[in-house]
């Protein structure tokens, strides 16, 4: 299987590139429908893998300042590798999407559109909105896989691994959510691609949902010393009230069913189990 990387150098896109025996890195500012043409005569590739996107630092608030770029790297970035997928044909896109477009308290499985869109009725903010469209962009190309994943963690400490995040904050919110492991969201991704599963969306999250307050109870018992000196946290169990002092763009928080990727053959872990992994294993 060979494959063409974009955004090989992003936080997800950095463990397609360590994971992939077969692979060549394109930077997303070398994308153009001319420069895949050129890439595919000099180099045959199976599938063309696009990690990169615009995603905002240090938090998904940074795009309401970026939209040009968020509109270029979640918007036409997809677009030129939709119009060029439509003319070569012969090849399968994999595009890394977000549960961040979704709001939910009940499981959603793929057959349930984003409803953080610009045109749902709950605000949405700019990225969720450009992640949102891009989904309908891809779709148009009949050999996809939409996989979105949700808060990403592993055992790496880093300024977007979820652990890391909640615990540098002082105020979190403390309600469901899925997740997801980084590793195991390219294994899936991979997974589809190699065993040649059907088309179409997936939600890549790790089997059941957490709150924030679990994830700091689970690092406190399984990685205490991660935990001392960091900030005594304050736990809002109430969206409103953490809007209220908390000065932040509108979040999505979100549960979404792995059933899908489960029966096309890929083991998801509990999300208990792949934290607790994580955090004995942490680095
Ligand atoms: N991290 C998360 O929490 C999270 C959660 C859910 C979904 N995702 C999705 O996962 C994908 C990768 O995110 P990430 O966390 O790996 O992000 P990241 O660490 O910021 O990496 C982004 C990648 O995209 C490239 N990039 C930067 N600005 C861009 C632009 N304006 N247009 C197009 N590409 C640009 C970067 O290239 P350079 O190195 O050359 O700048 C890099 O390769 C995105 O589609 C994101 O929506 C991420």
């Amino acid at each position: 299987m060979s494959t063409l990387l974009i955004g090989s150098t992003g936080y997800i896109g950095k463990i397609f590139a360590d994971k992939l025996d077969n692979h060549e890195a394109l930077s997303y500012k070398d994308v153009s429908v001319q420069s895949l043409l050129n890439k595919f005569t000099s180099m045959q590739f199976d599938n063309i893998i696009n990690c990169a996107g615009f995603v905002g630092r240090p938090s998904v608030d940074a795009v309401e300042n970026h939209k040009e770029e968020a509109v270029h790297g979640n918007i036409i970035l997809p677009s030129i590798l939709v119009e060029f997928g439509n003319i070569i044909k012969n090849v399968k896109i994999l595009h890394v999407s977000t549960g961040c477009c979704f709001d939910s308290t009940e499981p959603l499985d793929e057959s349930v559109s984003p409803n953080l869109d610009w045109n749902s009725k709950s605000k949405c903010n700019f990225y969720a909105g450009t992640k949102s469209m891009s989904e309908k962009i891809v779709a148009r190309f009949p050999q996809h896989y939409i996989c979105r994943l949700r808060m990403p963690f592993d055992n790496k400490d880093g300024d977007r691994n979820l652990i890391s995040k909640l615990l540098k904050y002082e105020n979190v919110l403390s309600v469901k959510n899925s997740l997801t492991h980084r590793g195991e969201f390219v294994d899936a991704c991979l997974h589809l691609l190699e065993n040649e599963c059907e088309y179409g969306i997936y939600n890549i999250v790790n089997s059941g949902a957490i709150t924030s307050q679990r994830i700091i109870e689970l690092a406190s018992k399984y990685a205490p010393s991660l935990v001392e000196n960091t900030p005594v946290k304050r736990f809002y169990e109430n969206i409103d009230e953490f809007y209220k002092k908390v000065n932040c763009g509108p979040r999505s928080n979100c549960i979404l069913s792995n059933k899908k990727i489960l029966d096309a053959g890929f083991e998801m872990r509990g999300v208990e189990d792949a934290l607790i992994d994580s955090l004995k294993n942490w680095q």
